[in-house]
């Protein structure tokens, strides 16, 4: 992928270069370059509750397409394997389900619920068998609360890149985060996904796209704090309206925050998180 130059200094930075919007290698290479190597929101621990729980699906569906497969084994343990087969790549897990094991439908090979190889059915003459490259790759698996990430490829700790989001929002008690299905939506935004996340990361459209926010947000006191890995945009609230309950050890403490929009990134923008409690247009967890 070619270098795009983005100034560093704002008051000279203009948009990148139309071809990276535009040209399908672009898209393409970011898959390997951009969204491979860094940690993707993958869902919530409620996903396998309980022991022996199975839960597959597809890493970034219709971009990176990486059969995934989360389980909980009989430690309380989860674990974020590869649902490709080791022996012809057949998928192990098609549905979510429980189990004891896991068993590949195609040849009959048999995992624990942490991927190791267990046997394998005609295999008993074969050489060097089994060994570590039997056992279901296993992915790096990073909790906040009850939220997952994963990464396919990535070079860098998960305690990095979500530090200040956790040290800043220490006193949330993301432990008990739940989803209600009846206040969720889901969008499908038909664009090139750096376009939606140029969006996001700006908040010069509020008063003109977001007119129920725009209501409830002090837009002149709209910030932004750039960190190493992450970003913050800060929603003050207006006078009167719903806010955070902040305690003394927060170092927002004092201010009627009504919205934290996290964005969290590598080397190049790739994952987001936004917590928040206000926003009625862009309605966030
Ligand atoms: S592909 Fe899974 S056992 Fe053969």
């Amino acid at each position: 992928m070619p270098s795009f130059f983005i100034d560093v200094d704002i008051a000279k930075a203009k948009t990148i270069d139309t071809d990276f919007y535009t040209q399908q290698k672009f898209y393409d290479e970011a898959k390997e370059k951009i969204f491979a190597s860094s940690w993707q929101f993958i869902g919530d621990a409620g996903k396998t509750k309980n022991v022996g729980d199975a839960y597959p699906f597809l890493l970034l569906e219709n971009y990176l397409n990486e059969p995934l497969l989360l389980t909980k084994d009989k430690q309380n343990e989860i674990h974020c394997l590869s649902n490709v087969c080791t022996h012809r790549g057949n998928l192990v897990v098609y549905e979510p389900c429980k189990l004891n094991q896991l068993k590949c439908r195609y040849h009959g090979r048999l995992f624990s619920l942490d991927g190791k190889f267990i046997s394998m059915p005609e295999f008993k003459e074969v050489e060097n068998f089994p060994s570590k490259d039997d056992d279901l790759h296993q992915l790096p698996l990073f909790n906040w609360g009850e939220l997952l990430f994963t990464s396919l490829n990535t070079k860098h700790k998960s305690e990095i890149f979500f530090q200040e989001m956790m040290q800043r929002m220490e006193w949330f008690p993301v432990n008990e985060l739940q989803l209600k299905p009846e206040l969720s939506k889901d969008y499908y935004v038909d664009a090139n996904w750096a376009l939606y996340c140029e969006n996001y990361l700006e908040g010069f459209h509020i008063p003109f796209v977001h007119a129920g926010l725009n209501q409830v947000l002090d837009f002149g006191e709209y910030t932004t704090e750039i960190f190493r890995y992450s970003n913050l945009q800060l929603g003050i609230g207006k006078k009167g309206d719903v806010c955070f309950d902040l305690p003394s050890s927060s170092p927002d403490y004092g201010k009627e925050v009504a919205a934290y929009y996290f964005w969290v990134f590598s080397e190049y923008d790739v994952q987001f998180l936004s917590m928040g409690i206000i926003c009625k247009c862009c309605r966030a967890a």
